[in-house]
Formats: C-alpha cells, structure tokens, sequence
C-alpha cells in the first residue's frame, strides 16, 4: 500500500510502498478513504522527534477491511464494509505504532465510531481528533455536564444553572467543535448558555447562526477584546475560559476575562512553550490535557510523556459510542475543503498551510484557490 513515512533527517515526509499492516486480536484493519490534517501533523514532520520510517497521520475515515479474531464476540454489530472514522497518534510516539495516512491502518475495535449515511467520509475524517480535544477539555478536565453518560468522575464539578463561556480562537477546529458541545450540553441540562467567542470579524457570521449560535463576538486583532469580554458580562468576568489557541500573550489574556471563581483550559501545554507566563502569576493555573490520553497508550510528546489513563480512554470509548448516534444530526461536522491530489500532496500543500508550529508561521504564498489560510474549515484528502 501507499503511506505518507516521515523522513527526519530531511524534516519532511514522502510516499512510499510498505506492507498493508495485520490486525492484532481486538484491532479492525480499515481502509483509509479520507483523512483531514490536524496542526500536529505538520509540526512533527518539520520538527521530528526521530522514527524515520513511521507513518504520519492522525485523522481518518474508511470501511472496515478485516476485523481481528476477537473482534466478533467483542462487538457483534461490528462487520466488515461498515464505515469508520477515528485517529491515531501519528506525529510522534515513544511507541512505534503508525500513524493514519496510509491506504490501510489498524486500530483498536472500540477507538472508532460509526459513520451514518447522513455524513460523507470526507466529512467523517474531520471530526475525531478535535471533536474529543474539545469533549476532554470542556467536561472530564473542566468538570461541565457532558451531553452523554460517562462513568468517569470529573476532577472538578460543575453545577451551574446557566453558565458564561468564553471560547477564545472560536473559528479553530477545536473551538467550532467546542461550541456545538457546549450548545449541546446546555440543552441537555437545562442550562442557560452564555457565549462569547473571538475570532476575525469575516468568521463572525458563520459564528452567530446555528450550531455554533454565540452571543456575542470579538475579534482578536482589537487589542481591547479582553476588555470589551468584560464588559459583556458586565465586569463580573466569565465562567469558563476555553483558548483553542494557547500561544504567546493568549492565554494571559484569556485568564484575565475570568471571574473570580473562573477556570480555564488550553490547548497546548506550558512544557511545550508556545506560551509563557511563570506559575502562579495568572489567577488561576490552566487546564491542560492531550487528546493522546483517549488512546490509552503512553506517548512522546511535546517533551514530556503522556503517560497510559484507564480513565482517559474510557471517556473515548464513551464518545465515540455517542458520537456514532449523533455525528452529523446533533454534532455537525466543520465545513471542510477538500484539497486536490492524493498523499502526495499533503506535504507540498496542506502542511505548507499549517506550517511549522505556532500559527504566525502558517503560509500561504500562493495564487492557488485551495491554498488560502485556513479558516473555520478542516483540510481534507480523499486518498
Ligand atoms: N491539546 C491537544 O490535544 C490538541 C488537540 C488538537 C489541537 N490542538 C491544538 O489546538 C490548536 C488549534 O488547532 P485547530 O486544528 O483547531 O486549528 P485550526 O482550525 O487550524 O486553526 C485555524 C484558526 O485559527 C484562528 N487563529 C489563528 N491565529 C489566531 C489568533 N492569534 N487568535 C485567535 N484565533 C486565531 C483562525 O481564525 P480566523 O480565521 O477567525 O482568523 C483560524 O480559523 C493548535 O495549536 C493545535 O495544535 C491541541
């Protein structure tokens, strides 16, 4: 088969021929017929962590090949041609387990969902690893009821009757993915929803109508946003803080709109240091998670290792079983642009769109139409 292998000598990656994988016991072979880009895919191939020879790659969507020996009893309703979407840790690992883009790939039985006929898998492949970063971050790590059951115990509770969120970086994958949760969440418990988003003033139409239905906008080129936030809740602050950005002056910033009771979670780590501020110098320390921990597996990232979680993996497993009832009638996926080419032109294109790190080195020089800044849309190949 065709996969995307990294190259980290050169810092790049090219595709080759290399064996279509087995299935271990409780694994599904899946053929790969979509996969959409996540920034973390550029940043670890111009910026890898060895392992030349693995393949890159997170999101995917494709139909079951081959189930593994244990598959059946484990999961009955589970049969070969079904459609599935999922990810894999394929940036960088302290396991040697390939990444997503490839023609083929395994995975375990349970770390999928199923696709309804509703969406295409073009759109299926953009929703697996941002839809569980914005679930992780909004209900097992900032304690908000989640939308569905789940048997793990958040760390913290919250018992609002209505709540003030601000989303910061609101037109992010993570952040359009975060919004419809949070809507959903708020339906689901009788919730009053108060919501506040920052993203570029082009976005702010696409924000107000239905799903995402903010309540009001800012834009974050307006230096005064964290006021004008304030001010919107008439100087008492909000309730929770999600910033889908975390780099640089952002995540100071973000902590400045909080309330006095007011928590807030990021999305890129402070070992990582895409943003700087000393412990203890913001009112309150930010909640930071990786979406690796759903995987159950212990992984190299960022400089520090995300160790395996039981419970992590369980709330994955729970997602994803909600996710293959809801994904695309409840939780819509996020407009996506579909990039033409095949393996081969993700790297040329698509990590040349999401660059080599933080958000200021995105590129773009280019007069091609599907070269445009990514904004409020999910790259997607059909390979
Ligand atoms: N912790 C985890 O496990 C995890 C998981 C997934 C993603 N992430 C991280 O989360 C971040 C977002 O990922 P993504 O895939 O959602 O990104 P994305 O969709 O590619 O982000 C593009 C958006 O970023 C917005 N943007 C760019 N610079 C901004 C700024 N300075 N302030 C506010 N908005 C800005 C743009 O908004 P406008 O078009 O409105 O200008 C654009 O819509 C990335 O750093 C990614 O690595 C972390």
């Amino acid at each position: 088969m065709d996969a995307l292998i990294l190259d980290a000598t050169s810092k790049t990656a090219n595709v080759q021929r290399i064996p279509i994988p087995e299935p271990g016991p409780t694994e599904l072979l899946v053929h790969v017929e979509a996969v959409a880009l996540n920034p973390v895919d550029a940043l670890y191939t111009f910026n890898p962590l060895g392992q030349t020879g693995r393949v890159v790659g997170t999101d995917f969507a494709g139909t079951v090949a081959a189930l593994g020996s244990d598959v059946p009893s484990l999961n009955p309703t589970l049969k070969a041609g079904q459609r599935v979407a999922g990810f894999l840790q394929g940036a960088c690992s302290a396991n040697d387990r390939p990444g997503a883009f490839a023609n083929y790939l395994i995975v375990p039985h349970d770390l999928v969902w199923r696709v309804q006929d509703s969406l295409s898998l073009a759109e299926a492949a953009s929703v697996s690893l941002t839809a569980l970063t914005a679930a992780q971050g909004l209900f097992p790590r900032l304690g908000l009821p989640a939308p569905f059951a789940y048997d793990v115990k958040p760390s913290t509770k919250s018992t609002e009757e209505s709540l003030t969120a601000f989303i910061y970086g609101a037109s992010t994958s993570v952040g359009l993915n975060a919004t419809q949760l949070l809507q959903l969440a708020a339906k689901a418990h009788g919730m009053t929803l108060h919501l506040i988003g920052a993203a570029s003033p082009s976005r702010h139409a696409m924000l107000s109508a239905a799903p995402y239905s903010f309540t009001s906008l800012v834009d974050y080129r307006d230096e005064a946003w964290p006021a004008q936030v304030r001010a919107l809740t008439n100087g008492a602050g909000v309730d929770i803080g999600y910033d889908c950005i975390s780099e640089g002056p952002s995540v100071a910033a973000v902590a400045s709109t909080l309330s006095s009771a007011g928590r807030m979670a990021v999305v890129r780590s402070r070992a990582g240091k895409a943003w700087a501020a000393e412990p203890g110098t913001l009112p309150t320390e930010p909640v930071y998670g990786a979406v690796w921990e759903g995987l159950g597996e212990r992984v190299e990232y960022q400089g520090f290792i995300v160790q395996p979680s039981a419970p992590a993996r369980a709330f994955a497993v729970e997602f994803y079983k909600w996710l293959s009832k809801v994904g695309g009638s409840e939780l819509l996926p996020n407009p996506i642009r579909k990039m033409p080419g095949g393996l081969e032109r993700i790297v040329p294109d698509g990590f040349k769109l999401l660059g080599p790190g933080s958000m200021e080195q995105r590129g773009g020089e280019s007069t091609e139409e599907w070269m445009r800044p990514v904004s409020g849309e999910k790259l997607v190949y059909e390979i």
